[in-house]
């Protein structure tokens, strides 16, 4: 098994020395294998916001490391992280995050763009993501012109497009409607099982949770306990989670 992140003993505390400060995270370990789908769950404020930032790269922890693919990124220089997040990382936010002057194609073919590759290339791999996601009617419409659902397929096909080591995703399905969320979870799903995607995914919905093969539970800045879904069903594991919920 390839551990694509590995996480040790990370803490991240807010505020400067003499000043009010604040713990965010506590010492948390865990890792995430090639090829896993991986769900975060706790309650407001137990730090997965702050977890996520420091693992793409948008923010710096206190102590403790953070390898991709054997690389610690917390010990990269600003532009070499950049660099490495622009490459390797790709991110679903909970309000899509598109730019609305861009047409969606363009809003694909950002993370390339941004990587200076060819503009032959580009089309073909934003055509390419786009039919994977279904969404190549509506690449030359802009994100304003449509639904919440479509606007989160077009994030997701630009979080892939240039084929990064791990996906991460702070509360994809939130502001989306039932039936949106579970067309996006199923289409993580099969990008999952059948590209192998490596996938984080912070929720606080057990249902979107349940998509998951496993889950970290976070509370106040720490992993408690961890859930597998094994051979259960999705609605098994769903159960399941919703007991543990009701425990904490
Ligand atoms: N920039 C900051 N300065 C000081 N404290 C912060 C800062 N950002 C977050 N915190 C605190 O750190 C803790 C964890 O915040 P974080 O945003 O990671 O929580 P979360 O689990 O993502 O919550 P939510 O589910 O509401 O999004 C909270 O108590 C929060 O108030
Ligand atoms: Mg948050």
């Amino acid at each position: 098994m390839i551990e694509i992140l590995k996480v040790d003993q990370l803490t991240k505390t807010y505020g400067k020395k003499g000043e009010k400060q604040y713990q965010a995270l506590k010492g948390v370990t865990f890792s995430v294998e090639k090829g896993e789908f991986v769900g975060i769950m706790g309650a407001s404020g137990s730090g997965k916001t702050t977890l996520l930032n420091i693992l793409s790269t948008l923010d710096t922890p206190t102590s403790g490391s953070v390898l991709v693919n054997n690389q610690d990124i917390t010990k990269l220089k600003k532009n070499k992280m950049a660099d490495f997040r622009g490459k390797e990382i790709g991110f679903i936010f909970q309000d899509f995050n598109l730019l609305e002057n861009l047409t969606n194609r363009e809003n694909i073919a950002l993370p390339l763009s941004l990587q200076n590759v060819k503009a032959r290339e580009i089309g073909d791999k934003v055509e390419e993501i786009a039919s994977r996601l279904g969404i190549s009617q509506i690449l030359d419409k802009y994100p304003g012109e449509i639904s919440g659902g479509q606007k989160q397929r077009v994030a997701s096909a630009r979080a892939l497009v240039h084929n990064p080591a791990i996906l991460y995703g702070d509360e994809p399905t939130g502001a989306l409607d039932s039936k949106s969320a579970t067309e996006l979870l199923e289409t993580m799903k099969d990008l999952n099982k059948n590209d192998h995607v490596s996938i984080l995914m912070v929720t606080h919905d057990p249902y979107s949770a349940s998509y998951a093969n496993r889950i970290l539970f976070i509370k106040d800045g720490q992993i408690g306990k961890e859930l597998k879904k094994d051979n259960k069903t999705g609605e098994e594991f769903y159960q399941e989670i919703i007991a543990e919920l009701g425990r904490r």
